[in-house]
């Protein structure tokens, strides 16, 4: 199902705006204040493109797209990763449906913030090539700050920044208006020369098709692609640009990319990311569910995981675990990291506690945990660039486990919530 397949078939659930909106702030603004209603706007100040935001914020929205529970989501995206498959090839692709102007200042890239570098695109997956890993997939802010070029967010250690530290530069395409499984599979991190198109295909087939310049293989369904070159040698600031935890993130100099051909659908449909809103949060999240799943399943029975948007979906994971002997609790805190190397505090919760009740984790805290017994506490490792309280120089952090479970065994006050007896009550509410 493609981008704008996924919009038709929502169609009932979205707002549509058809006052005309500037891309400037006011479209930022406005998601953010109905956050996670979806929304489309049919029209834009500064030219005719439509853009839609808030589309993908919530783990039941994917679930609906998959068709699958919300607790199988996880297993889904494992399930893909194990076992990857090649997307049937096309021709003459829809992406490549109308050839525009290279002047990115004519496309609705948004401005979100006032102390924001420029206007940003966050919605683009990048996609490159290496002689001998073949193609990766991966999300990198672009800032526009030129016609025709872009300062590209690269963190060191991404398989992009080997394989342009390795080539110098290379051939890039940029491609906006993408559906959930090209989306999260360009979110995993999977082994070196796995290209993440075929995870995104095995999780919902779908076309690719060749770049009009570049020798790259794209999602036929695109709504745009921007093709052209990347290089290490040029370099612009790039930020200031408020990220995933809603705070700024500092000005550095990165790659340039210089864009040398744009393609789009009819009619295409521009994806607006919010930065550090839902969708964002979900994104960069929901792919290390599976990996802190396997990881704690591996030492104690796993029964699902959440990573909460109240923790940046990147520093909090709930994890629930059927306890069989009473170390279980601390032997998954300690697997739950190993599963996710940015994770900074993990909640080890039993099966009757909702991972996706706040209120319910919070119970669990307050009823079941000692502070001097059920903590974990890890001093002084590294932890995630994103977390404006690890240490600035080597991301130095303190990783938290709580251990919430409930003991095996127990004399005097039970830790079971008590059930009220189930009644109807309609014959109150409608009395006949
Ligand atoms: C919405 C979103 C935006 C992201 N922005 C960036 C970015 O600007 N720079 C970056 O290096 N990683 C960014 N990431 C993270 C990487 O794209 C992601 O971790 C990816 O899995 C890395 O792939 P790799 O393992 O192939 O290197 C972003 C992720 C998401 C979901």
């Amino acid at each position: 199902m493609s981008f704008r397949d996924f919009l038709e078939q929502r169609s009932s659930e979205i707002l549509h705006v058809q006052k005309p909106i500037s891309k400037d702030y006011e479209i930022a603004s406005f998601l953010k204040q109905v956050e996670p209603q979806p929304v489309v706007f049919e029209k834009i100040k500064e030219n005719a493109y439509q853009v839609a935001g808030n589309l993908f914020c919530t783990k039941d929205t994917i679930a609906q797209y998959f068709s699958v529970p919300r607790q199988q989501v996880l297993h889904h995206i494992a399930k893909a990763i194990a076992c990857p498959s090649t997307p049937a090839y096309v021709g003459s692709p829809p992406c490549q449906e109308v050839v525009a102007d290279v002047n990115l200042f004519n496309l609705p890239i948004l401005k979100h913030f006032i102390e924001d570098g420029g206007p940003y695109i966050t919605s683009g997956i990048v996609i490159c090539k290496h002689p001998k890993y073949g193609q990766n997939l991966d999300f990198h802010r672009l800032m526009v700050f030129k016609t025709n070029k872009m300062a590209v967010r690269v963190v060191s250690g991404r398989h992009f920044d080997t394989y342009l530290n390795e080539l110098g530069e290379m051939e890039v395409t940029v491609c906006i208006g993408a559906p959930p499984n090209i989306l999260l599979a360009a979110a995993t991190s999977v082994a070196l020369g796995v290209n993440e198109l075929t995870i995104a295909n095995s999780m919902q087939p779908f076309n690719v098709a060749k770049a009009m310049t570049c020798d790259l293989l794209i999602p036929a369904e695109a709504e745009f692609v921007l093709e052209g070159r990347v290089s290490r040698f040029e370099r612009h600031s790039e930020g200031p640009f408020v990220d995933l935890t809603e705070t700024l993130d500092v000005i550095r100099q990165e790659p340039v990319m210089t864009v040398s051909a744009i393609s789009h659908r009819s009619n295409p449909i521009w994806h607006a990311l919010l930065p550090g809103g839902l969708e964002h949060k979900l994104l960069m999240g929901m792919p290390r569910e599976p990996t802190i799943f396997q990881s704690v399943n591996q030492v104690v029975p796993c029964k699902d995981v959440s990573i909460n948007p109240g923790g940046c979906s990147w520093l909090h994971a709930i994890v629930q675990i059927e306890k069989q002997v009473e170390e279980d609790g601390k032997r998954a805190i300690l697997a739950a990291f190993q599963g996710h190397r940015s994770l900074k505090h993990v909640f080890v919760v039993d099966q009757d506690i909702d991972i996706y009740d706040p209120l319910s984790v919070e119970w669990a805290m307050a009823t079941r945990f000692q502070g001097d017994r059920d903590l974990v506490i890890l001093p002084r490792e590294r932890g995630s660039s994103l977390d404006p309280s690890a240490s600035e120089e080597n991301y130095l952090t303190c990783r938290v486990g709580f251990d919430l479970t409930k003991p095996l065994s127990s004399k005097g006050k039970s830790f079971t919530k008590v059930k009220y007896p189930p009644i109807s009550i309609e014959k109150w509410l409608n009395p006949a």
